[in-house]
């Protein structure tokens, strides 16, 4: 039995996989984010924590037998965070997410002193990444900078508390912007741009080899075996693709969680950071991934929810479904940079906006317009990955992919088949289960196969170009 882990923005999620392939039991606890400042964005360690022991409590409640038959653990978890620990492996600060944009002086800052970075890197300085985050720490906080003994990414920090190892995978690492990522392996010209040296980053290890084993005080809380061991595990995106089978060169995912990210698998490193695409570590040895990310796709959705005065996401799909084609047509456009954007235009300040309000657009035509401004977000990051373009089909995974309506939209707007397939909204905790069961001795071939496709959304009518036009040309004013 092996027990996936995914630490979410908004959820933590663990599940069960039995060597049937089966998904035995699951368990969540929601997470708060908080944002004291504008373009902050941080959680405590402690609720990370708090929501682990919560959720693997209840797992151990629901299905005890197979709790005490799990041989391993994966870990997978929202990339990018900054989590400063001191000397006591106690966190200096709360963590600082990858949606946080405070450091956008920081990157600059590694443009100028550091002209070589993109090429090391393989990637753009951007503010969510981890290195600018504690070069702001550095110039802001220098008496907590001072005290940096070692820096985890959030899943790594859980592996911490679980095992008393500090180990990262190299596709999360990838994300720090201190890993050369061609040569996996820390680069101390990245370290040094930051102000950090080798001796305060985690052991590295690939996704699928053993990092660390369970303590014996957990281990006997959840009914679990005296030699559980821990996987590397992924970054979330890089673990979803594993839990969905796409580990081939040219397979691909498209995730709509709280970010959007279109993943695709690449022949060896493809660098492409002129264009802001990703290009990161794959959780299985010697391969590699591209990423277009948005940072605000579900998240978007949340927003507009409450902000209609709606308790639930379903409930303004639900109008948003009702509307006419003509009020479709008439609806405002919108540009879905809440909290900035990253590819393709790598800018921590752009704005969100409606454009085109009448007196006559209600709830369902704000909605709508937040879906399509989603839908044309994620195209632009389709056509920055280039010949991803030509792709003609990807699975659909994350929590925005329970709405028909709005799976069938981006199906639309990128010219894809989209695959709905059997555990996509807990892709990564599923991903993470099966790099612990490759942890175990299991054969990569045989465990990352596609889960069972339920449902495809294929394009039923072309995007809707003209509205597409206006919002590209709407572009300088979310950057003014
Ligand atoms: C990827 C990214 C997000 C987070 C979300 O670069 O920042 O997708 O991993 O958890």
């Amino acid at each position: 039995m092996y027990l996936g882990i995914d630490l979410g923005t908004s959820e933590l999620k663990a599940l069960l996989l039995a060597p049937d392939h089966r998904v035995l039991a699951q368990a969540g606890r929601a997470l708060q984010v908080s944002s004291p400042h504008p373009l902050w964005s941080e959680q405590a360690p402690a609720d990370w924590e708090a929501a682990l022991v919560g959720a693997l409590d209840e797992l151990a409640a629901k299905a005890p037998e197979a709790m005490g038959a799990v041989r391993a653990i994966g870990l997978a978890g929202q990339m990018h965070g900054a989590v400063a620990l001191d000397t006591a492996m106690a966190p200096i600060r709360p963590a600082m997410l990858w949606n946080d944009q405070r450091s956008h002086d920081e990157c600059l800052e590694i443009d100028s002193t550091c002209p070589q970075a993109p090429a090391l890197a393989g990637n753009r300085a951007m503010p969510g990444f981890t290195a600018p985050k504690l070069l702001w720490m550095k110039h802001h906080e220098p008496e907590l900078f001072a005290r940096v003994a070692l820096v985890l990414l959030p899943k790594d920090y859980l592996r911490l508390r679980l095992t008393g190892e500090a180990i990262s995978d190299m596709s999360d690492a990838s994300g720090t912007f201190w890993l050369d990522v061609g040569r996996r392996d820390w680069s101390d010209e990245l370290l040094a741009a930051s102000g950090m040296t080798r001796a305060q980053m985690p052991t590295l290890a690939e996704g699928s080899a053993v990092a660390g084993r369970l303590r014996a005080g957990w281990a006997r809380r959840w009914g679990m075996g005296d030699d559980v061991m821990v996987a590397g595990g992924a970054g979330d995106n890089a673990a979803s693709a594993v839990g969905m089978g796409i580990v081939r060169p040219g397979e691909g995912f498209l995730s709509l969680g709280t970010s959007g990210v279109i993943f695709r698998v690449t022949e060896g490193f493809a660098p492409n950071a002129a264009a802001c695409i990703h290009a990161f570590c794959h959780a299985l040895p010697e391969s590699w991934h591209q990423m277009a990310v948005m940072l605000s796709a579900a998240a978007s959705l949340r927003w507009v929810t409450r902000l209609t005065g709606h308790a639930h996401e379903a409930d303004l799909l639900t109008e948003i479904a009702g509307l006419s084609p003509e009020a479709r047509q008439n609806a405002p456009l919108f540009l879905p940079y809440l909290t900035g954007e990253r590819t393709p235009h790598n800018s921590a300040t752009a704005k969100g906006a409606f454009l085109g309000l009448s007196a006559h657009h209600g709830p369902a035509a704000l909605g709508y317009a937040v879906l399509e401004g989603v839908g044309f977000g994620l195209r632009d990051g389709m056509l920055a990955l280039g010949e991803a373009a030509d792709t003609k089909e990807m699975l659909l995974v994350g929590g925005g992919s329970r709405s028909p309506f709005w799976s069938q939209m981006l199906a639309d707007h990128l010219g894809v088949t989209l695959h709905l397939a059997e555990s996509g909204e807990a892709a990564g905790a599923l991903g993470a289960a099966r790099l612990a069961w490759l942890a175990d001795g299991g054969d990569a071939a045989s465990i990352c196969q596609r889960p069972a496709i339920h449902h495809s959304y294929v394009p039923q009518a072309e995007p809707p170009l003209e509205r597409y036009a206006r919002f590209r040309n709407a572009w300088p004013a979310a950057s003014a």
